[in-house]
């Protein structure tokens, strides 16, 4: 493959290297999961030739970047975050020339491309690991991996008590070339995601040659997988009584395989090479940590340039709730010098939809689905609460057309691996994967020529791209409007505060420059003064009432957007 196939983004290439636009500090991120945006090919699997064809859909949407989850060879025991060859695409997605066709068409449309990287393990089927395995006890690759004896008379034992994040032992043991057992290796996912050693240093190497490979090709960053993962405390030590409870990390970096300091030293080398490179390239962190200031370790200013908020996706809409993250997020960031982003919904999380569907404090993964409308409702509110707010905000496919998740998958259909480990109590991530509707109807309703590969509902028709396009009421049509309004309103998503107002119990109001947004969090209408030039609403409200100053009924679960 030759390099530096696909220029730049335009109007960047001349950039020197180190040159600060900040695109990344205000971006609309929209997160594509390659297998259910759309299939080009009819297999009923997604592809990337699927989402070239759609970029112009994304561009007119109105966001700024794209972000791909992972499209490289693997075979597909954790949906590609089981990696087998980092410069390959898997042939269920297309080829390089796809994706560097789908990277060029992007720039030229004035979209950046972002990638994931998954450094914290590698597929079992990744050249090492099956070298390491077939070479067996003492193979110098078995160094590259967390290769263990057990512990117990025979070794029956796993080595330590860490457990899976997807449930069971975070170990597997091996079967020597002879066929007896062997050692143990380390997984803190599926068994077939085993764990890099990054004290390795052919590791770290090859890390920063996949960085430059697809910086050659020329995306604009990175989303990093698990990046809080790949350091763990030296010697493995056992996690001790809290077990599962201590898989977010703790707060003082105490767990052996979560936040470990030493991460850090990885991300400032990958932040000078991101800086070789010209057009701002960035990266962006999934840090599941215990608090946004422990995530902002990950975003200090020779660090990443963005990580995700997981403490505002977790928040339940509630006034109070979400006032506090709001204000902890802003507060850890400032410091650092790095956006704040925020973030409601991804492939591993249920659908804000069906979250705010029913009573709070559901969490991030639920199987309940609550009241559709009540949900669908609250979910614009979030939106426009999330997008009124400093900094950066990602958006996850389909929930522009307001899907909710889908919670009756038959169980045969189900495909997410945490789902089979935990025995079917908590693993639920399917219900957010489900291929998106295009069409109001026909095969697939648009997603392809062929069928889906998970099965849609009977009502997707209804939520698909052409039957809400025009209807101004729609989802699809309020997130048109949110960011074109987001685009040419100087008070929104730039700076690093919002200034808050008084405000009836269970509304917030909060002010940007010459921008003021309202937020009605409870399931009952409130009077408040308009406080400014009605922009846009997050559902119907009475237009009779919105002169500046006027006595204005916001209505229940509702966001409004004003101009002053
Ligand atoms: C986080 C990814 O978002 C998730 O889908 C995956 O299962 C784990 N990391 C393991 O790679």
């Amino acid at each position: 493959m030759t390099q530096h196939l696909a220029a730049p983004l335009s109007g960047t290439s001349d950039d020197a290297p180190g040159h600060r636009t900040g695109w990344w500090q205000d971006a609309v991120i929209y997160q594509v999961y390659p297998r259910s945006f759309a299939d080009g090919n009819g297999d009923g699997m997604g592809d990337l030739d699927g989402v070239r064809r759609r970029l112009p859909y994304l561009r007119e949407l109105g966001v700024d970047a794209v972000w791909l989850s992972p499209f490289y060879a693997s075979p597909q025991a954790d949906a590609g975050y089981d990696v087998a060859d980092y410069r390959a695409i898997d042939p269920m997605f297309g080829t390089l020339l796809d994706a560097d066709a789908l990277i060029h068409d992007a720039h030229a449309l004035g979209l950046r491309v972002i990638v994931d990287l998954v450094p914290n393990h590698s597929s079992d089927a990744h050249d090492w690991f099956r070298r390491a395995l077939r070479e067996g006890p003492g193979s110098a690759l078995r160094e590259r991996y967390h290769f263990r004896p057990g512990k117990g008379a025979h070794g029956e034992l796993p080595p330590n008590d860490w457990e899976s994040v997807f449930g069971g032992a975070a170990w597997t043991r091996t079967t020597d070339p002879d066929g007896t057992p062997g050692d143990w290796y380390l997984h803190l996912f599926a068994p077939e995601q085993p764990d890099f050693n990054w004290d390795h240093p052919a590791v770290a190497d090859e890390f920063r040659s996949i960085l430059r490979f697809w910086l050659d090709m020329g995306v604009d960053g990175f989303r990093v997988d698990v990046a809080h993962g790949l350091v763990k405390a030296p010697g493995l030590p056992d996690l001790g009584g809290a077990g599962r409870l201590r898989l977010l990390g703790t707060a003082d970096g105490g767990t052996p395989f979560f936040d470990q300091d030493g991460v850090h030293a990885i991300y400032r080398q990958w932040r000078t090479i991101l800086d070789e490179y010209p057009g701002e390239r960035i990266a962006v962190a999934e840090a599941w940590t215990p608090t946004v200031e422990r995530t902002a370790h990950y975003v200090r200013p020779d660090e990443l340039h963005q990580a995700f908020n997981f403490q505002y996706l977790a928040t339940s809409w509630e006034s109070e709730a979400l006032r506090e993250v709001i204000e902890v997020s802003l507060a850890a960031m400032r410091p650092v010098g790095a956006p704040a982003t925020w973030v409601l919904s991804n492939h591993d999380v249920t659908r804000h939809a069906t979250r705010f569907a029913g009573p709070p404090g559901v969490g991030t993964q639920t199987r309940e689905p609550g009241d559709r409308v009540l949900g669908l409702r609250r979910a614009r509110a979030a939106t426009l609460l999330m997008l009124a707010l400093p900094g950066s905000a990602y958006v996850y496919q389909g929930e522009e057309l307001g899907l909710p998740d889908v919670t009756d998958l038959p169980d045969e259909a189900r495909q997410d691996p945490s789902y089979f480990r935990a025995d079917g109590q908590d693993g639920f991530r399917d219900g957010c994967r489900v291929p998106i509707p295009w069409a109001r109807e026909g095969s697939s309703y648009g997603f392809g020529a062929g069928g889906s590969w998970l099965p849609q509902p009977d009502h997707w028709g209804e939520l698909s791209v052409e039957a809400q396009t025009g209807d101004p009421a729609s989802t699809l049509e309020l997130y048109r409007a949110a960011l074109s309004v987001r685009k040419e309103h100087p008070g929104l998503g730039g700076g690093s505060a919002v200034e808050w107002r008084d405000a009836p119990e269970g509304v917030l109001i909060f002010a940007r420059t010459g921008f003021v947004c309202t937020v009605n969090t409870t399931g009952t209408a409130v009077r408040i003064p308009a406080p400014g030039e009605l922009l846009l609403a997050s559902g119907p409200v009475d237009a009779g009432n919105t002169a500046p100053g006027a006595e204005f009924e916001l209505p229940a679960d509702t966001t409004v957007w004003w101009s002053v």
